[in-house]
């Protein structure tokens, strides 16, 4: 007799266009391989990992560097290129995808950003900010209309410069409406699960951007509830407990290893449908990075629909906390496959089908019949 289960749910490789795998001098925090672990740990087989290593990565040579030691790791592994001081180093490294920070327009002022987008324009790499107008920020804070003076100012540039633009981790409804039809735009678990009142640890909560209020924080999910975003990403960001404990702790959330339950989760409650999630945290993304998610080509996620919560120390990745700690998750990642390598939940890597059997024996004859 054949028996038939409704227990497992096959996906489409998810693919996270924003995470920070450290590794070289910030490789305390993680490394190339533990975020690895992470994105398979979540049933994500390509990553579009941040420059804002250490060094920065503003060079081709540094970029193509980095490169290399990605397609080393288990997972399909991009990289978006910071923000050069020349901008030949873009004519030389010519990336898909070049990332802003607030810190960047502050550092090099927003001429040399024009001249970033028109050389994107001319290089066709796509230009993604972290979009915060750093004049705003005060004391420390970071105010909700640093983002929309930011949004405001890059959607003149675009429009002056014809380069494409990708806004990530957006916090606002409004930012989302706003970018219709000249921007994409992804948001993040935390921006859509967390707010100033439900997380209130000082060093846990902090990330850039702020969370945001309550109300703010169920429009964006509002947003991505009627189709309005892009992408879901993580904007996994690690740090040790001791930094997040510390008088002065540095922003950032690790959340690569259940960002797809998370998802999931919203799918369960209704606020999603199954093609959203796939949209959104798979073929979209994978458009932006140029990455082949096809499960024929042997990359896919199996998950078991069953409710999980979230807990920091069962984390695949170097970084084993989370201010997520506690939220159901729907859906435990079974099996993440990356073109034809099946990853199992124990840590085991096993080939689709097995070489062995498909190896020719003995000798043929010397004629045919
Ligand atoms: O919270 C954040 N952490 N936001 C950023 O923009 C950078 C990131 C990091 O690298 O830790
Ligand atoms: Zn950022
Ligand atoms: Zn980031």
């Amino acid at each position: 007799t054949v028996q038939y289960s409704n227990d497992f749910l096959i996906l489409p490789g998810m693919v996270d266009v924003h995470v920070h795998f450290r590794d070289w001098e910030l490789a305390y925090k993680e490394t190339l391989a533990g975020g690895a672990a992470a994105a398979l740990a979540g049933g994500v087989v390509a990553v579009g990992d941040m420059p804002n290593t250490r060094p920065h990565i503003r060079t081709a040579e540094l970029y193509q560097r980095r490169l290399r030691e990605g397609a080393s790791l288990p997972i399909i592994y991009r990289l978006h290129m910071g923000v050069p001081a020349d901008l030949a180093e873009l004519d030389l490294a010519k990336p898909r995808t070049v990332k802003i920070y607030p810190e960047d327009i502050a550092q090099f002022g927003w001429a040399h950003v024009k001249s970033l987008l028109q050389k994107c324009a001319e290089l066709n790499c796509v230009a993604v900010f972290h979009c915060e107008d750093p004049q705003l920020f005060r004391d420390g804070e970071r105010p909700p209309e640093a983002e929309r003076l930011c949004v405001e100012k890059v959607r003149a540039l675009a429009a002056e410069t014809g380069a494409r633009v990708h806004l990530t981790h957006v916090t606002l409804a409004e930012t989302v409406e706003t970018a219709r039809g000249w921007a994409t735009v992804d948001v993040t678990p935390h921006h859509l699960y967390l707010d100033t009142e439900n997380c209130r640890d000082r060093g846990l909560c902090l990330v850039n951007p702020r969370l945001r209020a309550p109300d703010a924080r169920k429009r964006l999910l509002a947003a991505l509830a009627a189709g309005l975003v892009d992408m879901y990403a993580t904007d996994h960001a690690p740090h040790t407990l001791a930094e997040k404990a510390s008088e002065n702790p540095p922003p950032g959330i690790c959340s690569l290893d259940v960002a797809l339950g998370l998802l999931l989760a919203l799918w369960k409650r209704g606020v999603l449908a199954l093609g959203d999630v796939v949209r959104l945290y798979s073929h979209r993304p994978a458009r932006l990075l140029g990455v082949d998610v096809d499960p024929l080509a042997g990359t896919f996620t199996i998950v078991k629909l069953e409710e999980y919560t979230v807990k920091g120390e069962e984390f695949a990745g170097t970084c084993k906390f989370t201010p997520l700690e506690g939220l159901k998750a729907f859906g435990r990642v079974v099996a993440t496959a990356v073109r034809g390598v099946v990853y199992f939940r124990d840590g085991e890597a096993k080939p689709l089908w097995p070489t062995a059997v498909s190896q020719p024996r003995g000798t043929p004859p010397s004629t045919y019949p």
